[in-house]
């Protein structure tokens, strides 16, 4: 195998777990709407592979449901789809077996480069599909594999995992999912923070007084409880897209907007984690799981009640943690981290809050400032504000007030279509950029900082406290911040 895995146009989609969850929410409404776009190759295929034995059409029809069904489903149409559908085929396989892969290697003719294996599968089966794909003779130096989350669920499943994948594939070869970094908002970030000349002499701990990274969801397990229940908040989502999250606001500016570049500064990040560990873990972390409640005005159930639960079970549906990132430009200030399933409200951000103001000269009229703050808002909005203070207009006495200066990204630009992030990651890898994928040492370093906190989690004996479905979380949550005179900005 070269380590080179440059090649002039991929040919093929080999999709493992392609009737999964992931495939049918995400992956098939994004090659789909890729192709309305004219932006697959010609004559690029898509191969299906999952266990089951299936024919083609209903395959294609679950396909077309799927797209339906889907955030885009308003592209959905006749003739669009038949075109899409031409291209997609599908395979029966079975990794534990010899010639597990046979149909796929026909399916895939000559089985030469330029395909793209994407494993949408339980991550337990990332080592066998590889070794599968080696056996088959279907590593070619300039295929590409793509690994959807989780890889692993500690650093030594997860090197265990990774060495799997390296010994079929390069690390060049490899693109590591975090769909996070397809968000158009997350991406944005690096524009703002490195396109700007403004943000950067305010960018540190001189200027900076507390960052929170805030990813709420008011869905609960959807079904997917075996997956949920090994893996946790922590794992599910701090793990992967909250330290990603964390990276792009605090690393340094990159030498250039290449993979090695953006890469190389965020690992510095996570490998300038403060560890949490030990005791450590009652005063920087809190841990909750949801009982039952109301969220988004109907009834939900606990978490103990979900389809599959195993009674009593101590996995965490929440976790809010103040990391910290010992380095000269963020030394002792805290990035509070927060992620809840059953939350109140659907809400993705990032807020940067700046110091206050030194001294208020309009106190003697009684007049308080609040501090600035800049809010980059993920979801459900794609919106950036910079909070200001300003003098209410009128012949009044000075009276302030904060005023949002707002950027849509939709109004500014013009945005036709919000795009399934899923999109852009896959014509990344189509293109063979891995700017907004993550490297194997990434993965690794950020392993080490959450194993600290999970083995403080046991030998404390911390457990999740309860929270009603549709709140934000524990009342501890609340007490986090507040214990370093900070508030989570509601
Ligand atoms: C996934 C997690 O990675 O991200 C899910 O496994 C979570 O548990 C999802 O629901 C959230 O993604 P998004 O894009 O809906 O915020």
């Amino acid at each position: 195998m070269t380590n080179d895995p440059s090649v002039t146009e991929c040919r093929a989609l080999a999709l493992f777990g392609a009737t999964g969850d992931l495939a049918q929410r995400m992956l098939w409404p994004s090659l789909y709407a890729l192709d309305c776009d004219g932006l697959l190759p010609q004559n690029f295929r898509l191969v299906g592979a999952a266990r089951s034995q299936q024919e083609r059409e209903p395959f294609i029809a679950r396909v077309r449901e799927a797209i339906g069904q889907s955030a885009n489903a308003a592209l959905l149409e006749d003739g669009r789809f038949s075109r899409f559908a031409q291209r997609i085929e599908y395979v029966a396989v079975d990794t534990a077996k010899a010639g597990g892969l046979d149909a796929m290697k026909a399916a895939l003719g000559d089985g030469r480069g330029g395909v793209i294996y994407y494993l949408a599968t339980d991550p337990q089966q990332f080592g066998p599909i590889c070794r599968a794909i080696e056996a088959a003779g279907l590593s070619h130096a300039n295929n590409r594999i793509v690994v959807e989350k989780l890889i692993g669920t500690d650093s030594a499943s997860a090197h265990e995992t990774n060495e799997a994948i390296a010994a079929a594939f390069s690390e060049s070869q490899v693109f590591r999912i975090d769909h996070y970094l397809g968000k158009e908002a997350v991406q944005n970030l690096l524009a703002l923070r490195f396109a700007n000349s403004i943000f950067e002499p305010l960018w540190n701990a001189n200027a900076i007084e507390q960052v929170q990274i805030t990813v709420a969801e008011t869905v609960g397990v959807e079904g997917r409880w075996a997956y949920y229940d090994r893996a946790g908040a922590l794992r599910d989502m701090v793990q992967s897209h909250l330290l990603q999250l964390l990276c792009l606001v605090a690393m340094e500016p990159p030498a250039g907007f290449t993979p090695s570049a953006v890469r190389n500064e965020k690992v510095k990040v996570l490998w300038s984690l403060r560890p949490i560990i030990g005791s450590e873990v009652r005063e920087n972390t809190v841990t909750g799981q949801y009982i039952a409640g109301f969220c988004g005005g109907s009834a939900a159930k606990g978490y103990h009640e979900e389809a599959g639960a195993t009674p009593n079970s101590e996995t965490e549906t929440f976790v809010a943690i103040r990391a910290e990132v010992n380095n000269w430009r963020w030394a002792g200030v805290p990035f509070y981290l927060r992620t809840g399933k059953r939350m109140q409200k659907r809400l993705s951000e990032i807020v940067i809050q700046f110091k206050p103001a030194p001294y208020n000269i309009f106190a003697s009229i009684g007049a308080s400032l609040s501090p600035n703050t800049l809010l980059i808002s993920l979801q459900p909005e794609e919106m950036i504000t910079l909070t200001l203070m300003n003098k209410k207009p009128g012949m009044h006495d000075v009276r302030l007030g904060e005023v949002g200066l707002n950027l849509s990204l939709g109004d500014a630009f013009g945005v036709a279509r919000r795009r399934i992030a899923y999109e852009r990651m896959l014509l990344d890898v189509l293109n063979g950029n891995s700017a907004l994928f993550v490297r194997r040492d990434e993965i690794e370093a950020a392993w080490r900082w959450v194993d600290g906190i999970i083995e403080g989690w046991r030998s404390t004996g911390q457990k999740p406290r309860p929270y009603g479905a549709g709140s934000w979380g524990p009342s501890s949550a609340i007490g986090l911040p507040e214990r370093y005179g900070h508030s989570w900005h509601d």
